[in-house]
């Protein structure tokens, strides 16, 4: 699915979450409501699939995303629970709150989708449409709020058509949202720690497990000033440096290729990888940390990476691998 044509919006009948599901299968997107905003959906496990998402919703940079899942075994699959995040679970799900947790080790959800961070936010929402599409795909669906990037949360229909009419293939109308809040977002990593309020109210969760502070500026709430995973779980880091813009590859160092056109020198390199050889950005984008975590296993000193067009999601590609090169504290 390339540049969807139309966007089609149906009615919550009995056939609705079938139909989402299909769509969801086959890589689209589909804008459902949720008890709080609306979530722009797709196939957490499908890294072309994310990399569209973030193009339809004009990210300027790879935000890690929650990953929606019809119940607690579900997101256990997807994560590790600490006592606290039980409880809270236990509590709360299904309904308006985000636990962020260290990721499984056999999670499938693609690494895009996480931003390459050793953790995952989870959620399981409470909202009948929610629910349904979530139980008929039985795989987790990446959602973040159903507008362009830099707008408010949308709580109707009407709001995602404004922003994303023409970007996504699907939208179930389900009416107003009813709280017109996010979720809550809690990490359980060591201690728990509130990272963005949201329609779950603080007290609520104080009443189950203690709250630590969050680190300086993180607890932002909504699009206006989203949360820097990196105010928490640091930016996804590999140990080797990356050298940008490479054009030629000196010897000993991996590399990471972009486009038809092989580097100078690219038959010295200990291992090469191609974001996408026919210079596809959604692509690229689908590849990118995990080839930087494959290259980076390989133990080489030093990644070349070539350049990669600033253009569509080129400039959150380079927004991440601009970060990944910078020199660390
Ligand atoms: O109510 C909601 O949570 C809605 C509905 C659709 O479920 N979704 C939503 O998603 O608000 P989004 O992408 O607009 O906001 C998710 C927030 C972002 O600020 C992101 O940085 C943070 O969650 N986040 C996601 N994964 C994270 C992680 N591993 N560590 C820290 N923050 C994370
Ligand atoms: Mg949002």
């Amino acid at each position: 699915m390339t540049a969807p044509p139309a966007t089609e919006t149906i009615r919550p009948d009995a056939n609705a979450a079938a139909r989402a599901a299909r769509v969801l299968a086959a890589g689209g997107l589909v804008a459902f409501p949720t008890e709080t905003v609306y979530g722009l959906g797709a196939d957490a496990t499908n890294g072309e699939a994310v990399a569209r998402l973030y193009e339809a919703k004009g990210r300027p940079a790879f935000n890690p995303l929650i990953a929606h899942v019809a119940d607690a075994a579900a997101a256990r699959s997807l994560a590790h629970f600490d006592p606290a995040a039980e409880r809270l679970a236990a509590a709360f799900w299904p309904g308006p709150l985000t636990l962020v947790l260290p990721r499984r080790a056999d999670c499938p959800v693609a690494e895009l989708a996480t931003a390459g961070l050793d953790t995952i936010a989870v959620r399981v929402p409470d909202h009948p449409v929610a629910r349904a599409i979530l139980s008929a795909f039985g795989r987790p669906v990446v959602a973040p709020s159903a507008n362009r990037s830099g707008h408010v949360s949308p709580t109707t229909a009407q709001h995602v058509l404004a922003d994303l009419r023409g970007r996504i293939e699907l939208i179930v109308d389900g009416g107003p949202t009813p709280m017109g809040l996010e979720s809550t977002i809690v990490a359980c990593l060591d201690r728990p720690m509130l990272l963005r309020p949201g329609a779950l109210p603080r007290t609520e969760i104080e009443r189950l497990v203690p709250l630590a502070e969050p680190p300086a500026n993180a607890g932002a709430s909504g699009d206006a000033a989203p949360i820097a995973p990196g105010q928490l779980a640091s930016h996804y880091a590999p140990r080797a440096r990356l050298r940008l813009d490479a054009q030629r590859v000196e010897a000993g160092e991996a590399l990471l290729a972009f486009g038809p056109v092989p580097a100078q020198g690219g038959g010295r390199s200990a291992l090469a990888l191609n974001l996408s050889p026919r210079g596809d950005l959604i692509e690229a984008a689908a590849n990118l940390f995990s080839h930087l975590r494959t290259l980076d296993a390989s133990g080489a000193a030093v990644i070349a990476v070539m350049p990669v067009p600033h253009e569509g999601l080129g400039e959150a590609i380079n927004d991440r691998l601009m970060r990944a090169a910078a020199p660390r504290a």
